[in-house]
């Protein structure tokens, strides 16, 4: 087999860029270890930031969007003493879109299926060969059979666990990690959201936070031990606990039903540079992982794979400047959001180790947010996403 760019992985970064670059008469093939329904099977954020709402419409995918996402203006944060907003437009004249991941990667597939876009599911033993010379080469099995496909670039979309980042030799790679000291315990339900924006609550017992898919669906997270596990949280312990960290009037009126999911997930911060060696690119959770508390995970993947497309399309005109820009211009916005998301989970959790000062600070830091309007416009600056 022979392509032009090899995809590995068929998540929200490889089936973008290849719905993009197929659009740009650039042909590949992506690779995906897992089956169709089990991409979509994954329950994900649902933070759309403008720029990811822009490519969305670029790769001819933005029109469910558009009829069942809800934009919003502002979000709430919330402590003991009380919920202020951050209001986006008034801040910063933008808006996010609130629009499930899991429809994202389903308007993906339906737009890759429509142009009959090449995706392998359930290959196994994926390996990048050659990615030093001008001749990379991926091998595979699928079916039980061994492949080979010859390429002239290869997209490590793989996610965190992936086989692409292990590619690039150790002695070349840079690794930054914080792992924190606790998780999100996360429930969908199909309920009436708690209130019309999402709600970052800082509580002594722990972070909290109310969001929606749509006006019958929510989505609810609290901070949880590291030592928890699923099955030790039922659905009514869930609900009265994230009552006790909403503010008063929310909890006092909110829907509550049956989980349709329930899931723990740990909170790192990652990232490894550079983003190319060679012929391979990495993108998005191959790259880097952000804690969810600032929602960049699948908008630092899409600017990722705007970075990528465009120099891919450069490359295929014979230009050479934005596979040589691609590392460091992923990496500018990689860290600012990576800063961003950190500070917004600094400020909103209690941290096992956390000394009586740094409780103080964390208070004095929300207070600022309360009080300066120019602390909440950069918030929402960065809430709502630099430009790409
Ligand atoms: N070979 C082929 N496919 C692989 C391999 C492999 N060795 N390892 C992993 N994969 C697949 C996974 O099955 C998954 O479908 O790569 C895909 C990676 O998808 P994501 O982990 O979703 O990463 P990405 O596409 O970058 O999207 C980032 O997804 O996980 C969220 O919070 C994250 O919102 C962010 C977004
Ligand atoms: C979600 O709706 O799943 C969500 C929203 C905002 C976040 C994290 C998760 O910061």
């Amino acid at each position: 087999m022979r392509t032009q760019v090899a995809i590995i992985g068929g998540g929200p970064s490889g089936l973008l860029l290849s719905q993009l670059l197929n659009r740009a008469g650039i042909a590949t093939v992506v690779l995906e270890r897992t089956s169709r329904e089990h991409v979509l099977s994954r329950i994900r954020a649902g933070v759309l930031e403008e720029g990811t709402v822009r490519m969305l419409h670029e790769a001819g995918c933005g029109e469910r969007m558009m009829r069942e996402g809800h934009p919003h203006h502002g979000c709430y944060l919330s402590t003991t003493e009380g919920r202020f907003r951050v209001d986006f437009a008034q801040s910063c004249g933008k808006e996010v879109m609130v629009y499930g991941q899991t429809e994202v990667t389903h308007d993906l597939y339906d737009a890759q299926d429509a142009i009959g876009a090449t995706i392998l599911h359930e290959v196994s033993d994926v390996a990048l060969h050659d990615l030093d010379s001008d001749h990379p080469h991926v091998t595979f099995t699928k079916d039980g059979r061994a492949q080979r496909l010859d390429c002239d670039w290869i997209a490590g979309c793989d996610g965190f666990h992936g086989v692409s980042r292990k590619s690039i030799p150790q002695s070349v790679r840079q690794e930054f990690e914080r792992v924190y000291p606790f998780g999100w315990l996360g429930i969908l339900s199909h309920t009436k959201p708690a209130a019309d924006e999402l709600i970052y609550a800082n509580h002594p017992l722990g972070f909290a936070l109310a969001s929606m898919r749509n006006d019958r669906l929510s989505r609810y997270y609290i901070q949880v031990p590291l030592t928890d596990k699923v099955e030790d949280w039922s659905d009514e312990a869930f609900w009265t606990e994230i009552r006790r960290r909403l503010p008063a009037d929310v909890a006092g009126t909110m829907e509550t039903g049956p989980s349709i999911e329930k899931s723990i997930a740990p909170l790192r911060s990652f990232v490894t540079e550079p983003m190319r060696w060679g012929r391979l690119f990495l993108v998005g959770d191959a790259a880097h992982i952000v804690p969810p508390t600032g929602a960049k995970g699948l908008n630092l993947a899409v600017s990722d794979v705007h970075y990528l497309y465009e120099a891919l399309v450069e490359a295929a005109a014979g230009s050479m400047s934005g596979v040589e820009a691609y590392s460091g211009r992923a990496l500018t916005r990689v860290w600012g959001a990576m800063r961003f998301s950190w500070w917004m989970t600094s400020i909103l959790h209690r941290f096992p180790d956390q000394s009586a000062f740094d409780q103080k600070v964390q208070e004095a830091e929300l207070h600022v947010l309360r009080d300066m309007p120019s602390a909440r416009e950069t918030m929402a600056r960065n809430y709502v996403g630099q430009p790409f």
